[in-house]
């Protein structure tokens, strides 16, 4: 059993923090957030995780888990101190430290023992040196025996629990081999294959990973786009690439592309490291423009399908989450669309199983429905932007005779094409060879 302090309650800080818990550890859970912090006190989670509320409660009720805004408090008998807070991209599209900053300067103030500050959070190469010259100029004359260990994380939202709980992989980076084994100690009930590698190595490890699998989409993307101009099925020629062991079947599913909190700040980060060390980061910058252009293509194909204006017409979402099974809306594909059909003069309404709370907070406007058939009723267009199970077999028959113009726009290539067209709906998947198929 070891005593761990996790900076930051959100998706990953919060989600390390009871797993480490749910593993027998005693952890301090530490927000500046205050009412999230009054929340989780009260067993209100802050995000929708799937598993998550019951793992706190169960570790609340065996007094192993605490939440609190004190950082004496959490950090008086910490071994172990994560940093888990939020990186968003700055104005150039670099990595906003400051929060990582104020979490350093928060350990340095007040820690009074020997620590392992452990990075959680994806920063770029060399924070990890530059968080311990923060702690060495903040504690000047008064020294601390302090260890910094870099551990990116890799879960994913909407399955962050069985992620942690089960990763392929734990990777540790740091210039003291003793603290990187401490710290492959808390994960050690979890069996993970374990790397050790430097300190910038793993910062790195991060973000080509997340290059790599944003990479793969876009690929699947540009494919998509020639498929649909030549005829062929995108969803087909994905199968066909992933049964070669060599390339396999994951993040090749062709859609609205890439959102989230993750990968449009990581990819951006990443150009920008390299860019500001000299190099040329052409394919970064490539697959960040496809992306973009994929939220225009399907909004360029609904204004097609409508008659050539998207002015005065209703268009419906389904789905406003980045992702399935989350609450989370950051770079979400469908609010970028929501954005493009408005400024063509589009009336938008949207339904979302779990994302509607986040978006009102940013489009107050928006016109928010109670089910997806609120969000047909009257409409000349429907995009399918999230896949949420409940969006899979919907009663199409009643979604047609309540559609001002059936015009479907399946972003996710989800359903079934040919029973859509048989109903009477004009259909358009991503690279299913529409534009020949459908004469569109
Ligand atoms: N969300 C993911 O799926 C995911 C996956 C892997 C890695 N990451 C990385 O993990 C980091 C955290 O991401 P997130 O999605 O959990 O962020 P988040 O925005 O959900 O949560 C960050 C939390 O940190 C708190 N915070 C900010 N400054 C603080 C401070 N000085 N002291 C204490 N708390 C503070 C905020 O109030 C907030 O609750 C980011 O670097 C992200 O790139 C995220």
């Amino acid at each position: 059993m070891s005593n761990i302090c996790v900076i930051g309650t959100g998706y990953v800080g919060l989600v390390t923090g009871v797993c480490f818990a749910d593993l027998g550890n005693s952890v301090h859970c530490l927000d500046i957030n205050e009412h999230r912090i009054k929340n989780l006190k009260n067993g209100v989670m802050p995000i929708y995780e799937p598993g998550l509320e019951e793992i706190v409660e169960r570790n609340v009720a065996a007094t192993r888990l605490f939440f609190t805004t004190d950082y004496t408090e959490a950090l008086a008998d910490a071994e172990f101190a994560f940093i888990a807070v939020g990186t968003p991209s700055g104005v150039d599209g670099e990595a906003d430290l400051t929060y990582v900053r104020d979490a350093a300067e928060k350990i340095a103030e007040v820690i009074d023992h020997a620590i392992v500050i452990v990075n959680k959070s994806t920063v770029p190469v060399g924070t990890g040196d530059w968080v311990s010259d923060i702690i060495r100029k903040k504690r000047g004359e008064n020294e601390l025996e302090y260890y910094v260990v870099s551990n990116p994380e890799f879960l994913r939202e909407g399955s962050a629990i069985h992620d942690f709980m089960q990763p392929d992989r734990v990777v540790l980076g740091s210039m003291h081999r003793q603290a990187a084994d401490a710290v492959a100690g808390l994960y050690q009930p979890l069996r993970a294959p374990t790397l050790i590698t430097d300190l910038r190595t793993a910062e790195m490890i991060k973000y080509a990973s997340n290059a790599f699998l944003a990479t793969r989409i876009s690929f699947i993307n540009e494919i998509a786009n020639v498929c649909d101009e030549l005829g062929a099925d995108v969803r087909e020629v994905a199968q066909g690439m992933g049964l070669d062991k060599r390339i396999g079947h994951a993040f090749l599913e062709a859609g609205l592309g890439w959102g989230g909190s993750c990968f449009p700040k990581d990819v951006k980060a990443l150009a920008h490291m390299a860019v500001l060390h000299g190099t040329h980061p052409q394919l970064l910058q490539a697959v960040m423009e496809i992306n973009r252009n994929q939220r225009r293509r399907v909004v360029m194909k609904l204004r097609n399908l409508v008659g050539g204006s998207l002015i005065d017409k209703t268009v419906g979402i389904l789905g406003l989450s980045f992702k399935p099974d989350t609450d989370d809306i950051r770079e979400s594909p469908a609010l970028e669309i929501i954005h493009l059909l408005r400024n063509e003069g589009a009336r938008v309404k949207a339904y979302d199983p779990q994302a509607m709370e986040n978006t009102a907070k940013i489009i107050p406007d928006l016109e928010l429905c109670k089910n997806p058939y609120e969000v047909a009723q009257d409409a000349d267009g429907l995009i399918l932007a999230t896949k949420w199970n409940e969006f899979k077999q919907l009663d199409f028959k009643r979604i047609y005779s309540i559609m001002h113009t059936p015009v479907l726009i399946d972003g996710r290539n989800e359903w079934d094409s040919q029973s859509l067209r048989e109903l009477g709906f004009t259909y358009f998947g991503i690279g299913q060879g529409n534009h020949v198929s459908a004469g569109a």
